[in-house]
C-alpha cells in the first residue's frame, strides 16, 4: 500500500474532518440521518475546488464537451424508459432472528449483485448484528427514493429523486443538437445531486444516500466506440493523477464482468482506489451503446437520430459515460493527503493537499497579536494577498506553533508571519507546510 495508515486511518480522517470543519454527520443536532453528510466551511471549499477542477478539465479546456444543468425532479417516464423502475435493484436479505436487513452481496466475499438465495446461503454468512445465520429469501429492493409532486398524493403524482445525473443529460440531447449543432463526437457534462436509498450506507462518505455526481455522456459514431472508450479512459487517469494529484499506484482498473454490469452497459471499466479500508470503486466508465437514446425515442415518440453533416447518414449515436462521485473523490483526496510525521521532536497531523485544492493558499499572522505595529503590517500583507489570490486566511490565535499545527491540519501550503524584522527590512517569514522549513522573502515575491 502506498499510504502509511491502517484500519484506523479512516477514523483519523473522520476525526480531523469533524475537528476542523470539513465534514459533519447530516442533521447531527437531531441525532443524525444515516447516509447523509454536511460539509462545513473547509469541506465545501475542498468540494467546490474538486468540482471546479473537473469542470475546467473536461468542459472549459475541451472544445467537444458542453455543460448542462437539468432539474432533479424529472417526469417519471424518464425512469421507466431508463430501466431504473424495473432494474435499479439491490439484493435485500433479512435476518429472521433479529430482523436486521442487509445487502446480501456485501455479507460475504465473491458475491455479485445478482446473487441468488441459494448462492448466498451456501456462503454460511452470519448476521452482522446478532451473529446468527438464519436468513429469509433474497428480495429485489429498488433504490430510488419516491415522492409526490403537487397537492394530491396518489399513483399519478409519483416522482423520483434522480438516482443518476445522466438522465438529465440524455433527455436534453435533442435540445442541444437542435440549438448548438455540435458535430460527433461530442459530450454533455453535468454535476449535481443524486439520491439512492442504499440498504447499508457505509465507509464514511463512500456510500451515501445523497451524493453528488459528475458525469459526461460522450456521443460517438457507433463504429468508433472502442477508440473513444480508450481515449476517455486515458483522460480519466490524466485528470485523477495529474490534476487532482492522486498517486498513480493507488489507482487500479477493473474490467467489470458481464453479470455485474449495469443493465445499460456493454462494457464497464471501474477505476478503483486504495482507500484506507481497502480497494473500492472510485468511478466507472461505461459503454452505454444507444440504450438510453433509443428508449427515450420509444417512450417519447420523438426521434433521437443524428444526421451527419458531411455524409448525410442518419443514425442514433452511441455513448461512452465516465461517472464519478464527488464524495468518493474527496475521500480519495483526503486519504492521499493525510499524514502524520515528526516536526521539532513532536508528532503532527498534516494534510498534504495539492495547492489547487487546499481551502486556503496562505495563512497570514502577526508574530504577536498585542503589538499594534505588527498587526497593522500583517493586515496590509493579508489584504494584498487576498486581493491577489482570494483564498487567504488570517490567524492570530494562540502561539505561532499552534497556528502552524492548525494550518498543517487544514492543508494550507504556506504560512506567512510578520515579525519585527519585517518592520526593519520589509521581509516576511514563509513557512512551508510539507517541509516545515522557513525562508524570508519580500511579500511581493510570494
Ligand atoms: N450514470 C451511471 C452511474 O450512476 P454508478 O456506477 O451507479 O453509475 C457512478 O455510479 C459513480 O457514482 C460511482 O462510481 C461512485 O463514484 C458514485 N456513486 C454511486 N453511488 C454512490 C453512493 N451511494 N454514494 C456515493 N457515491 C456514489
Amino acid at each position: 500500500m502506498w499510504y502509511n495508515g491502517g484500519m484506523s486511518k479512516t477514523e483519523d480522517i473522520v476525526s480531523l474532518c469533524k475537528r476542523r470543519g470539513f465534514i459533519f454527520p447530516g442533521s447531527e443536532v437531531y441525532g443524525g440521518m444515516a447516509g447523509t453528510w454536511d460539509f462545513g466551511p473547509l469541506g465545501v471549499s475542498l468540494k467546490r475546488k474538486i468540482m471546479d477542477a473537473w469542470w475546467k478539465y473536461f468542459v472549459e479546456d475541451r472544445e467537444d464537451i458542453y455543460g448542462v444543468d437539468a432539474a432533479i425532479l424529472m417526469n417519471p417516464r424518464t425512469w421507466v424508459a431508463s430501466g431504473h423502475v424495473d432494474t435499479f435493484n439491490d439484493p435485500l436479505v433479512e435476518c429472521k432472528s433479529c430482523h436486521g436487513r442487509f445487502r446480501a452481496d456485501k455479507l460475504a466475499d465473491g458475491l455479485s449483485e445478482s446473487v441468488t438465495t441459494e448462492e448466498f446461503l451456501a456462503t454460511g454468512a452470519k448476521c452482522p448484528t446478532c451473529g446468527k445465520s438464519d436468513w429469509g429469501e433474497i428480495r429485489k429492493f429498488n433504490m430510488m427514493f419516491s415522492t409526490h409532486v403537487g397537492p394530491v398524493s396518489d399513483d399519478k403524482s409519483i416522482a423520483y429523486l434522480r438516482p443518476e445525473t445522466a438522465q438529465g443529460i440524455f433527455t436534453n440531447y435533442k435540445n442541444v443538437v437542435d440549438t448548438i449543432y455540435p458535430s460527433l463526437p461530442f459530450g454533455l457534462a453535468q454535476q449535481g445531486k443524486a439520491f439512492r436509498n442504499e440498504i447499508s450506507p457505509r465507509d464514511y462518505i463512500l456510500r451515501d444516500r445523497e451524493c453528488s455526481q459528475m458525469e459526461i455522456e460522450y456521443f460517438v459514431e457507433p463504429t468508433t466506440w472502442e477508440e473513444n472508450f480508450e481515449k476517455m479512459l486515458k483522460a480519466q487517469h490524466d485528470f485523477l493523477e495529474n490534476v487532482i494529484g492522486l498517486p498513480a499506484d493507488a489507482i487500479h482498473e477493473e474490467e467489470v464482468a458481464p453479470e455485474d454490469r449495469a443493465h445499460y452497459s456493454k462494457r464497464t471499466v471501474d477505476i478503483e482506489f486504495d482507500y484506507p479500508n481497502g480497494r473500492e470503486e472510485l468511478m466507472g466508465l461505461a459503454y452505454r451503446t444507444d440504450f438510453d437514446l433509443t428508449n427515450i425515442a420509444r417512450e417519447s415518440g420523438k426521434s433521437m437520430e443524428y444526421r451527419d453533416k458531411n455524409t448525410g447518414e442518419v443514425f442514433v449515436p452511441h455513448v461512452i459515460e465516465p461517472s464519478i462521485g464527488v464524495e468518493r473523490l474527496m475521500l480519495a483526496v483526503l486519504s492521499a493527503a493525510y499524514a502524520e510525521d515528526e516536526v521539532d521532536g513532536s508528532t503532527r497531523v498534516v494534510l498534504r493537499l495539492p495547492e489547487l485544492l487546499a481551502p486556503y493558499k496562505f495563512c497570514v499572522s502577526p508574530l504577536l497579536k498585542n503589538k499594534p505595529e505588527l498587526v497593522a503590517k500583517a493586515q496590509e500583507v493579508y489584504r494584498d494577498l487576498r486581493a491577489k489570490y482570494g483564498n487567504v486566511t488570517w490567524d492570530d490565535s494562540g502561539n505561532i506553533g499552534k497556528r502552524y499545527r492548525k494550518q498543517d491540519e487544514i492543508g494550507t501550503p504556506k504560512c506567512v508571519v510578520i515579525d519585527f524584522d519585517t518592520l526593519e527590512d520589509g521581509t516576511v517569514t514563509v513557512r512551508d507546510r510539507d517541509t516545515a522549513k522557513q525562508v524570508r522573502v519580500k511579500p511581493e515575491e510570494l
